[in-house]
């Protein structure tokens, strides 16, 4: 019998796999296609690849996602102040759901706030956007703001922050002074649950595709970056770059998925929206959840502060896990070979 190439081999795999009846002998054959498929891939690349995190399922990627049902009240942490009990619960909710609302009682809303806070997790960006701060001053959306940024009053859509930077911020942090009096409901989407929602064999061609170097080029306040919507980190979690506004340009290829996730994590099922209180922060994984924030109306408008974690600190990488997630280790895999097309 004529030797099988490795492509060929693998191909022999992923059918035993689907031909197989047994559930359980099913589940075996499809680990030792993605076992051999990794093999293939760190033998080309020349080296390991390392993706912890990356797992088939949600139990072991220590992940809960949820959609607009979710009570706004289960991501509240209440505190009198901010120890080690607060940072545990905020890693904790950030790795489960990616997001949490910590009300700190009768603390005033300034910027040391969001300074104090980002010490528990990790290090704030040194800018952000244009701006050369790591915690940028009260943002007030006026009727003349610029479009697509929080400056102006009108509708901003689902998008994630740090677009057109290298590397997009790994968490937000949101310091809410002041609440419009109606209007400006904060609106949250986990993707993770989303993409959960899509059946696996084409959400597999989704995140491969929209994987590519060039899948997308982000233009905003004259910073542009052109890189793959969904990318590993370098501490290797999944990555969602995306936004649905004239900031992002397409690549032709990439145009029928990205419109595919634009209805897809539109949908109102997926939206939570609430309105936060002044004082409160919001605190969420910038590569997994994203944000958007309806009109705002009246005279007294909203006001909030925002700092960018770059990334957890070191000693807690390999303990919580961000990004979006479960994620197979064969798709991981693809997912990875295609950043470097
Ligand atoms: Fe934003």
């Amino acid at each position: 019998m004529a030797r099988q190439t490795a492509d060929q081999h693998l191909e022999t795999l992923y059918a035993q796999a689907r031909n197989e009846p047994d559930p359980q002998v099913k589940a075996s054959r499809i680990r030792m296609a993605e076992h051999y498929y990794k093999f293939r891939l760190e033998q080309k690349l020349g080296r390991s690849i390392h993706m912890a995190g990356i797992s088939s399922n949600v139990k072991m990627g220590k992940i809960e996602p949820w959609d607009g049902d979710l009570n706004p009240k289960d991501l509240l942490i209440d505190a009198d102040d901010v120890g080690d009990i607060q940072q545990n619960q905020i890693l904790t909710a950030l790795e489960k759901r990616g997001i949490c609302q910590l009300r700190i009682t009768a603390q005033s809303a300034d910027d040391y706030v969001i300074k104090a806070v980002a010490k528990l997790i990790g290090p704030l960006t040194r800018r952000q956007n244009d701006f050369k701060k790591d915690v940028v001053k009260l943002i007030v959306p006026k009727a003349a703001g610029v479009a697509n940024s929080g400056d102006t009053l009108a509708d901003l859509g689902l998008h994630v922050d740090g677009t057109q930077h290298t590397e997009t911020p790994c968490i937000l942090m949101f310091h809410y002074v002041s609440a419009a009096k109606l209007g400006a409901t904060s609106v949250f989407v986990d993707t993770a649950r989303a993409l959960l929602d899509i059946k696996a064999d084409r959400r597999q061609q989704i995140l491969v595709n929209l994987a590519r170097s060039d899948a997308a080029t982000f233009s905003k306040k004259k910073m542009v970056h052109t890189g793959p919507i969904f990318y590993f980190s370098p501490t290797g979690r999944l990555v969602g770059r995306i936004r649905f506004d004239s900031v992002i340009g397409l690549h032709p290829e990439c145009i029928d998925d990205f419109n595919y996730l634009l209805r897809k994590f539109n949908d109102s099922k997926y939206r939570l929206e609430f309105k936060p209180r002044e004082g409160d922060i919001i605190i969420f994984d910038n590569w997994r959840v994203l944000h958007a924030r309806d009109e705002v109306f009246g005279k007294k408008v909203r006001q909030h502060w925002r700092g960018w974690v770059s990334n957890l600190k070191p000693a807690f990488q390999p303990d919580y896990f961000l990004g979006i997630r479960p994620i197979p280790a064969a798709i991981a895999a693809k997912i990875e070979a295609a950043n470097k097309r």
